[in-house]
């Protein structure tokens, strides 16, 4: 039997209440803590402009406290036909939870508990990733006279290494955490206050639930705080996505270096998998899982583009569906992360990949090079190599000579690592943590 906020006189059809409530009973569970933070935030609010006793504040205090214990046990849930985590919240306070929901609405509520789980989220996603940065620079100095042919259009092209190939990636999440920067500036602002898309006739005072949460602002604007639902999530997507985008490179140039093929790197063989039918397999399939994970999670954001493209402004049971893809994506991410980390970890290279004679064009440039500094015009010195090359005559030096910045002799690590402290100093998770602490009295 349905327990719903908004039942008068007519009880719903059982089918439009199996449809319309859909997946939130688990999709909600996602969003309990956070649903229970904000309205100690909405609660300590209303005591301030009158709305609620000081006692009438304090019971739904510690009622929401102990509803929080009770999550972070794993003891909470949402009964079977109650309508949503809003609901339960507010039922579990019981009768003085009548007085918690003046002047907001379950469309404030839920953007509101977005907000703040997709803050605690991004952080996770922002260790995970910090966690694979600095494997991929020990890799990267570990093996940094380790080299390897470079490509273009897959055909070898010139010298590389396993400092540059490592340590490539390092950078690319360097470029990632710029854009979760971004994106949880976008999820740090408080749309509490507006309802159900357009304030409401109390007297509400915004700035403090804004600062009682650690919020950067408040969305000021009634109607575009609704509009940021769906826009949050698809900002948000788009930058896990870049971090997918890179893992899921990384994991392709895995699988092909560890190809016989190849040969340019081994996976530990307890992290391969094998064949039932061919008894010599030692599968990348580790890497192969993580491109089609990565890939599935760089399409949420197109999932969420599709859901709100052609929506008007103001709030749409459309967004309810947002979550069932949005919220089990940062514990995909995080998962990912962990797992190629430790993959990256366990690999070792192999450091004769250039003995093989196939390698030896590779060197062409640098014999070119040579010849340049010597004072042949570069031109006629290339069509010297490339000739000798037609004719079988080229006898490479195996020896790099790099060292402008970010070269196989001038890596630039420790630059790249300064550059990816500055973002990370950019987010204010301090001010977030003691905000939240300072909430729930601890
Ligand atoms: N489950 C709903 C959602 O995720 C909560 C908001 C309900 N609001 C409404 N106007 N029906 O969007």
């Amino acid at each position: 039997m349905a327990n719903k906020l908004w039942e008068k006189n007519v009880r719903v059809n059982a089918d439009v209440e199996r449809y319309t409530i859909g997946r939130d009973a688990e999709m909600d569970m996602y969003l309990a803590p956070y649903d229970v933070l904000g309205s100690m935030a909405h609660a300590t609010m209303l005591e301030t402009i009158g709305l609620l006793t000081p006692d009438d504040r304090d019971a739904i205090l510690s009622g929401l406290k102990s509803i929080y214990a009770r999550v972070q046990a794993g003891e909470f849930e949402i009964e079977p036909g109650v309508e949503d985590v809003h609901s339960q919240v507010e039922m579990d306070l019981g009768a003085v939870g009548k007085k918690l929901h003046s002047g907001r609405s379950r469309n404030d509520q839920v953007l509101i508990d977005l907000k703040l789980f997709t803050r605690a989220k991004l952080r996770e996603v922002v260790e995970a990733v910090l966690r694979l940065f600095h494997t991929l620079q020990e890799q990267s100095e570990r093996n940094k006279d380790v080299l390897i042919p470079g490509y273009t259009h897959l055909q070898i092209a010139m010298p590389s290494s396993f400092g540059l190939w490592f340590g490539a990636y390092a950078e690319s999440l360097v470029d990632d955490m710029q854009l979760l920067l971004s994106a949880y500036k976008v999820a740090n602002r408080n749309p509490l206050g507006s309802a159900a898309g357009y304030g409401n006739s109390f007297p509400l005072n915004r700035q403090l639930t804004t600062d009682l949460l650690g919020f950067d602002s408040m969305d000021y604007n009634v109607v575009y705080a609704q509009m940021g639902r769906g826009k949050t999530e698809r900002i948000v997507a788009s930058a896990v996505g870049s971090v997918a985008a890179t893992v899921s490179k990384l994991a392709f140039d895995a699988c092909l270096y560890n190809s016989q093929n190849f040969g340019f790197l081994k996976l530990a063989p307890e992290y391969t998998t094998g064949s039932s039918i061919m008894p010599h397999k030692k599968n990348p399939d580790v890497f192969e899982l993580t491109r089609a994970k990565c890939n599935k999670i760089q399409a949420i954001q197109q999932e969420i583009t599709l859901i709100t493209n052609n929506l008007p402004s103001g709030y749409f049971r459309d967004l309810q569906i947002i979550k069932e893809s949005y919220l089990p994506m940062f514990d995909q991410m995080i998962d990912v992360l962990n797992m190629v980390e430790n993959m990256i970890s366990k690999i070792t290279v192999n450091e004769h990949v250039l003995d093989d004679p196939k390698y030896a064009p590779i060197f062409s440039v640098e014999e070119v090079n040579r010849r340049t500094l010597a004072g042949t015009p570069f031109r006629d010195a290339y069509k010297q190599v490339g000739l000798e090359i037609e004719a079988g005559q080229f006898e490479p030096v195996k020896e790099v000579h790099h060292t402008h910045e970010g070269s196989i002799g001038n890596l630039c690590n420790d630059r790249i690592a300064a550059l990816m402290e500055s973002v990370v100093a950019g987010f204010p998770f301090d001010k977030v943590d003691a905000a939240e602490r300072q909430l729930l009295g601890r």
